[in-house]
């Protein structure tokens, strides 16, 4: 079978040719399509990025138009749907809940498991994953809340509906605030792609089967929710919350971070590939000032952040190591500050990489790979013989 090469966790071993995002982990740039994260986020919206990550290039304004009129005209997902998220218990986490709708859309759309499936179909599908994932993940939040679901809203913008479906009461009128939903929409564009992440490696090997696009990126919500992946998000304000609760002695947990008797690990900080800084998490740092300023809100544990951001950039373990804040460590500040839940904050990551996760998927058929069949180093028994259970 020749030579195998280990490596565990594939810190080294590409797994593809990707034309998609850009990444040098030594200079901190983060690039989609050769467009600078710090353009996108500034300049850029959610929906063009999704196109330009998707299809390769900036849309022309009636490429853009068409292709957020389709996205809206979907945003409606079947009632059957709804009985589903019905026998859900209100305490399932909402990544499960998330993942478990966008697989269930194989048996709605049967079609997408044709291993030929046409370019229509193929269109289609990134449709209804763009326009049915706010929904979904709205109604993963009302499931858990034990309140009734808010249908789409057409008339609104991708952000602003969701936040509609998300907090709009039957009882009162709900406008929605246009700082929360363009900081909503600066933080999807920055969490839209990374490369060969774990998700997205998990999209790409359960689409080289030729699973169904809507079973693939179910797969890569799974490995999203993990707290050393998307997770981490809501890990990171778990731990500032407990380490104000425990009298905002940051010191103390940096230490326990250091001690490699101790699981315990800072949760946003470090990262596989960025030994430098993480550009998003630049962009985020001020954007959670600026957020929190315009909204008014004080939050104490954005203080213990920036304590500890502090303490480590300045501590040898971490100096080291290489370890910097990554882009969720201030990312879970803004969505508390724009009224998400903490269990709810990969959700917001999952709808933000939706795109990657497609374009991903869409370049791995177009480049035909093979199937992903990573090998292996047998380290078990030798051969031996089977005993008959009354000689064991
Ligand atoms: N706190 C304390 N020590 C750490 C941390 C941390 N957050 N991260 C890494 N280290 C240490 C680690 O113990 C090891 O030390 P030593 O060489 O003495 O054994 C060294 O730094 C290298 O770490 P590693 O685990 O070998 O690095 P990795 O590339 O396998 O892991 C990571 C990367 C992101 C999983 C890890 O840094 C980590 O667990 N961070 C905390 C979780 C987190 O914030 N994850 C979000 C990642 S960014 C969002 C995303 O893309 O999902």
């Amino acid at each position: 079978s020749g030579l195998i090469t280990l490596d565990p966790g594939f810190k080294n071993t590409g797994s593809t040719k990707s034309a998609i995002t850009f990444l040098d982990g030594e200079k901190g740039i983060l690039r989609y399509r050769g467009y600078n994260i710090e353009d996108l986020a500034a300049k850029s919206n959610f929906l063009e990025v999704s196109y330009l990550l998707i299809y390769g290039e900036l849309p022309t304004q009636e490429q853009y138009d068409q292709f957020k009129q389709e996205i809206t005209y979907h945003t409606l997902v079947h009632e059957d749907i709804k009985k589903m998220l019905d026998g859900f218990p209100s305490v399932a986490h909402p990544m499960g809940v998330l993942s478990s709708l966008i697989c269930s859309l194989t048996a709605f759309y049967p079609t997408s498991l044709d291993p030929n499936r046409t370019e229509e179909e193929i269109k289609m599908s990134i449709v209804r994953l763009m326009a049915k994932m706010p929904t979904f993940a709205a109604w993963a939040y009302k499931n858990k809340m034990g309140h009734p679901v808010n249908y789409p809203d057409n008339k609104l913008d991708y952000c602003s509906n969701f936040l509609h479906m998300m907090f709009a009461l039957p009882s009162e009128q709900y406008e929605v605030d246009p700082v929360i939903a363009k900081a909503l929409d600066q933080l999807l564009i920055l969490h839209a792609d990374h490369e060969q992440n774990c998700s997205t490696s998990t999209v790409r090997i359960v689409g080289s089967s030729q699973a169904s696009i809507y079973a693939s990126i179910s797969a890569g919500i799974n490995a999203l929710w993990g707290p050393l992946h998307g997770g981490a998000n809501q890990s990171v304000i778990e731990m500032l919350e407990a380490i104000k609760a425990d009298g905002g002695d940051t010191k103390r947990y940096l230490d326990k971070a250091k001690d490699k008797n101790d699981p315990f690990r800072l949760m946003g900080f470090g990262h596989r590939v960025y030994k430098n800084f993480d550009p998003r998490a630049k962009i985020i740092k001020k954007a959670a000032d600026d957020v929190l300023n315009k909204l008014g809100v004080n939050d104490p544990v954005l203080d213990i952040a920036k304590e500890l951001e502090e303490a480590a950039l300045n501590d040898q373990y971490f100096v080291d190591r290489k370890l910097y804040p990554n882009v969720d460590f201030y990312s879970g500040i803004i969505y508390r500050a724009l009224g998400i839940p903490t269990d709810m904050f990969t959700v917001m990551f999952a709808l933000g990489r939706l795109p990657g996760w497609i374009a991903q998927w869409k370049e791995m058929r177009e480049n035909n790979e093979p199937i992903g069949r990573p090998r292996q180093v047998y380290t078990g028994a030798n051969e031996r013989s089977y005993t008959s259970m009354n000689d064991r």
